[in-house]
């Protein structure tokens, strides 16, 4: 475990996600008329395979759905790595009982701020996600759903201690459900040329130019709520520390804390983020590859259960 690459990460984060939201408009309004900022692909994962959303042919209207009635009702939900939560709003819409963990102060504030203002109950706490998952192991606390989702792994300089964590913190059937961009995709640099190795086995590899603004770079597809142009030229200051894992690092790990693996599946697409320059937009808010292009998986996810 590296905490010393967990606090340079906190700085960098802090400084970054001013800019990020800047790009967001009224999400509070957003939420607050019905609006989700889920996919349908972490949905299907969820078990929640209807298409949620404001409206429109053949979705279910979250407007209309109480906490009391909502598909994830009575469950309780662990995000892990929440950011400004609105994952985390968006599935407490569903009814879920939820707790939001990040490492960075600025998140954190402004989930809470969040929350406040668009009438949705949810707890979020600030911590490094190792140090909340060993506290609250070592407590009654437990979960139905451990939920990780689009850039949480990378920041983790440990996966085996993470995938036991999240297990320790779930109920007996209880699933950890993940949604992440596939580590294939970081062998490039933006203009898809191969550069960087896949098999990173967990070195930190040190970013000088610190988290950037990748809401500014994927435009309204990272903004449900609506685009707006914000801060512009945005520089973080602030290096910052990854990790690059493969898949079966991810479930290596997993299958390490006990886990029992019930679904895994691969993209050709990645929702919301713009890995590489010219990608193609889908409908639904995904990018696909640029055209001509050969097809990659760009996302994989997984669901894994404790044993009941
Ligand atoms: C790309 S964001 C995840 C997005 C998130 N899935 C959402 O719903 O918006 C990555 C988050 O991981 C958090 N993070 C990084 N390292 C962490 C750590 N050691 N403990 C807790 N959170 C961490 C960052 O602060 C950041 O908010």
């Amino acid at each position: 475990m590296q905490r010393g690459s967990h606090e340079q990460n906190r700085r960098s984060w802090n400084l970054v996600i001013a800019a990020h939201d800047s790009h967001k408009r009224d999400q509070a309004g957003f939420l607050r008329a019905g609006g989700s900022t889920l996919f349908p692909d972490e949905l299907e994962l969820l078990g929640v395979p209807d298409v949620i959303g404001v409206g429109g042919p053949g979705e279910r209207v979250l407007a209309d759905m109480s906490p009391e009635t909502g598909p994830l009702a009575g469950l309780d939900l662990l995000h892990l790595q929440c950011n400004v939560g609105q994952d985390t709003l968006s599935l407490a819409r569903l009814g879920a009982r939820v707790t939001g963990v990040d490492i960075s102060d600025e998140a954190i504030a402004r989930a809470r701020t969040l929350a406040a203002e668009a009438g949705i109950t949810a707890e979020f706490v600030r911590a490094d996600i190792y140090d909340w998952l060993a506290a609250t192991a070592a407590e009654t606390t437990r979960f139905d759903i451990a939920f990780a989702s689009y850039g949480a792994l990378p920041w983790l300089s440990d996966l085996d201690t993470w995938a036991a964590g999240a297990a320790a913190v779930l109920r007996p059937g209880g699933r950890l459900v993940t949604l992440e961009f596939h580590p294939i995709a970081f062998i490039f640099d933006e203009q898809l040329r191969p550069t960087y190795p896949y098999f990173g086995s967990g070195r930190a590899v040190v970013n000088p130019e610190g988290i950037g603004d990748y809401v500014a770079r994927s435009g309204e597809l990272l903004a449900p709520s609506g685009w707006q142009s914000g801060i512009t030229d945005f520089k973080n200051p602030q290096p910052c520390h990854e990790f690059q894992w493969t898949v079966a690092d991810w479930l290596g790990a997993v299958i390490k804390a006990g886990l029992v693996l019930e679904q895994i599946r691969d993209y050709p697409y990645a929702n919301g983020c713009q890995v590489f320059d010219d990608m193609r937009q889908l409908p639904g808010r995904r990018f696909a590859m640029p055209a001509g292009a050969p097809d990659l998986p760009l996302m994989c996810g997984f669901v894994a259960r404790k044993p009941g």
